[in-house]
């Protein structure tokens, strides 16, 4: 899945002219210097003298029923002075509050200087920000993506995929010149759902969220839009979705506003991907460090939007809007084809009779075409399906005694569970397995392909 989201995150970026670079975990102490992340990228933990463990400050407010968003640590300090801060895990009065530094450190032999373990990928597009502008042959706007492991040494890291110490990100650093108009127009055919941080809910495009000022800049307006389209080909269900504002006290050290798509998880709204406007903080912060010089030809920095996506979390809300039970009582995941583990299984009725060796045949050629397929012959048929349809499989094409005779499969479609006959060599030129981004941006396999498979 991770695999496919990957795919769906380079061919929009690829679209929009991003450059994808790769760069280093293990990052040097002064780079987290100059971005400030030493100093501010941290947490408030509480601690608790019953069981021993640290917890988020949010954990135990909600524990205690107090449902501020952020807190002072003079506050803390005070509610816990008043026993009215609990352990949420032992429910026991907590009795500390610290701040504590979300990075892994890593130290050094040969001197002073640790390293960190990267807590976001964007650092390393920074860094590197004079190569990539050569690379780009000095034009802005500039779109820069990378995507890899980022670490944060999380005080409770207990919700499965949603908190970890590990994660991986995708990001997307856009550079644009202060001086000059954004051309590309937000999106102003589909609706979005909207939460301002003045508390201003609104269903609109947005294009027209920009023109009624709920979002303030054009390019934050048009990477809404691009993410609403990604999430939307990732399989999130719409009324699983929405934008969140940052309220200001809540913002990164390094935004200005920040614009959170949240999905709706088990047990409330969960930010998956968070659209930054980072103004020229890194930029002018890396150029005090470095003594360089990132000006753009009238003298400005440039300033950058960023969308960084929580790829963990994205594939988790895809299975949360997926998830269903046939009317048995099975697992049937109805995830879009586009971030499926497999788009296609392929199966024999039975492994003899040269069922099988025809199946493997037809798999082999499927896998030319598309490596997200799989076989498997192992079992009863009906418990074949269920395996496919418990992890998201759309198509299943089984050979049976009549493809010996004329050449075709049946086609079982995992949401309908109609079976069709088609030829194999019909199949073999069906677009979606092609590319299956000849779905649309709903997750809909567009008309042409839709009438090759009614
Ligand atoms: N680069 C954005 C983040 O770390 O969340």
């Amino acid at each position: 899945m991770k695999d496919r989201f990957i795919d769906i995150f380079r061919s929009i970026y690829l679209e929009e002219g991003g450059i994808f670079i790769d760069t280093p975990a293990i990052t040097p102490a002064k780079v987290f210097q100059a971005s400030g992340h030493i100093e501010k990228f941290e947490d408030m933990a509480v601690k608790c003298p019953s069981c021993g463990k640290f917890s988020k400050i949010e954990s135990s407010m909600k524990a205690s029923g107090i449902s501020n968003a952020t807190i002072s640590m003079e506050n803390a300090k005070k509610l816990i002075s008043e026993s009215l801060l609990k352990c949420p895990l032992c429910g026991h009065p907590v009795s500390e509050v610290e701040m504590m530094n979300l990075m892994f450190r890593i130290p050094r032999r040969e001197d002073q200087n640790p390293y960190y373990l990267r807590p976001e990928t964007a650092q390393g597009i920074f860094v590197n920000y004079k190569l990539l502008l050569n690379q780009n042959r000095g034009k802005l706007p500039m779109i820069v993506c990378q995507y890899g492991k980022g670490y944060r040494n999380e005080i409770s890291p207990r919700q499965a995929l949603i908190r970890q110490r590990e994660f991986f990100m995708a990001e997307v650093e856009s550079f644009i010149d202060p001086d000059m108009e954004w051309d590309r127009d937000p999106d102003s055919s589909n609706a979005v759902r909207f939460l301002a941080n003045s508390g201003r809910e609104t269903l609109c495009t947005p294009a027209e969220a920009l023109s009624s000022g709920i979002v303030s800049s054009k390019p934050m307006a048009y990477f809404i839009g691009i993410t609403h389209k990604l999430l939307r080909r990732c399989g999130i269900r719409e009324n699983h979705l929405r934008f969140r504002q940052h309220a200001k006290d809540e913002l990164a050290h390094y935004s200005k506003d920040c614009w959170d798509a949240e999905a709706f998880m088990d047990d409330g709204w969960v930010e998956i991907v968070g659209i930054a406007d980072r103004g020229d903080y890194d930029l002018r912060r890396h150029s005090e460090f470095s003594g360089e010089d990132f000006q753009t030809e009238g003298k400005k920095l440039p300033f950058v939007i960023e969308p960084a996506h929580g790829v963990d979390r994205i594939i988790l809300a895809a299975m949360n809007s997926s998830y269903t039970k046939s009317d048995k009582g099975f697992k049937v995941m109805k995830l879009s084809p586009l971030i499926s583990p497999y788009i296609a299984a392929v199966m024999p009725l039975q492994a003899r009779d040269g069922l099988d060796a025809i199946a493997t045949d037809f798999y082999r050629k499927l896998l030319a075409l598309n490596s997200y397929v799989c076989y498997d012959e192992s079992g009863s048929i009906g418990r074949r399906y269920a395996r496919q349809d418990e992890i998201g499989t759309p198509f299943c094409f089984t050979v049976d005694y009549q493809t010996r005779d004329d050449g075709t499969v049946t086609l079982r479609e995992r949401d309908t569970r109609v079976q069709k006959r088609y030829l194999m060599k019909d199949i073999l030129s069906f677009p979606v397995l092609k590319n299956p981004l000849i779905m649309d941006d709903f997750g809909k396999i567009n008309p042409d392909a839709a009438a090759l498979l009614s």
